[in-house]
């Protein structure tokens, strides 16, 4: 099934900065797909249009192959920007947390279930009655996420997730995201890095300021240096140490299992 079929984006910002010019893009159910290029590729400004936070100046985008309206889907989609105060207004996390399933129509206890199940596995269970404000950086982001699943999403959009967050909330964000991805949320993530690109997706659409440079696997596109130096970007570190093996590891953790293995070249 089709999530998200978009054709012809363009979209201006109001000084005339041409942000999005003529892009198609679909997103299939289930994919994980990943966003990648410099700052000021485009990619905030397409992650908006997709989900429907901001109009295009033309083309359209369709959701699950039934509307082209993104308030008909909020209850399956999503979206997280790149900004955590955009999800935390309410006096304590807890509140930010209902927000989302209030406006659902779902009871009292529905709502404080979900409330509950989030805040366990995002690990909030210490920040729960804090003011958000008052949270670190990397505890915003955990917050932000667990705000936007609370609504249970088929399709999460997400900004930059782990830009400027520590190690250990990176890592209890990353493995969040496998486990949606497991359970066959589809994922589209924004970034600039390309360590993190074989953490969150098997597809990317590489943006270069100009539209889609590339839109192929993950390996292929990871491994493609001379296509990333285009784009201002280098593949991954690992990618780079293991290039002229003859299957190259996309993560550290594939090359361990490669170099126990006894590859040596
Ligand atoms: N509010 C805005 N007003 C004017 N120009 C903007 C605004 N936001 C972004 N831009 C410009 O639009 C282009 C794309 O920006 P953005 O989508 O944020 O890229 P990315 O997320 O890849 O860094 C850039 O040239 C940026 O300077
Ligand atoms: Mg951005």
């Amino acid at each position: 099934m089709t999530v998200i079929e978009a054709t012809g984006l363009r979209y201006a910002y109001p000084d005339g900065t041409l942000a999005v010019d003529g892009i198609d893009v679909t997103i299939e159910a289930g994919e994980q797909v990943a966003l990648v290029g410099p700052n000021g590729a485009g990619k905030s400004t397409l992650l908006q249009l997709l989900g429907g936070l901001i109009d295009p100046d033309s083309g359209t985008v369709r959701y699950f192959g039934e509307t082209d309206d993104a308030d008909d889907v909020r209850d399956r989609m999503s979206v997280l920007t790149q900004d955590p105060a955009d999800y935390l207004f309410n006096p304590t996390v807890e509140e930010d947390l209902a927000y989302g399933p209030g406006q659902l129509s779902l009871s009292r206890a529905e709502i404080d279930h979900r409330v509950d199940r989030i805040t366990a596995r995002f690990d909030l269970e210490a920040l729960r009655s804090k003011p958000p404000f008052r949270l670190s950086g990397g505890e915003q982001r955990r917050a932000a996420l667990a705000s936007a699943l609370t609504v249970d999403p088929d399709v999460l959009l997400l900004d930059e997730p782990v830009s400027n967050v520590d190690a250990a909330n990176r890592a209890t964000i990353l493995r969040l995201l496998e486990e949606l991805s497991a359970q066959g949320t589809t994922i589209v993530i924004s970034t600039p890095e390309t360590e993190l690109v074989p953490h969150v997706a098997d597809r990317v659409l590489l943006l270069d300021g100009d539209g889609i440079a590339a839109d192929g696997s993950t390996r292929e596109v990871m491994t493609d240096a001379g296509l990333l130096a285009d784009c201002d970007l280098r593949p991954p570190q690992v990618v780079r140490l293991f290039a002229d093996h003859e299957t190259v590891p996309l993560t550290v953790e594939e090359a361990q299992e490669r170099l126990q293995m006894g590859d040596s070249r």
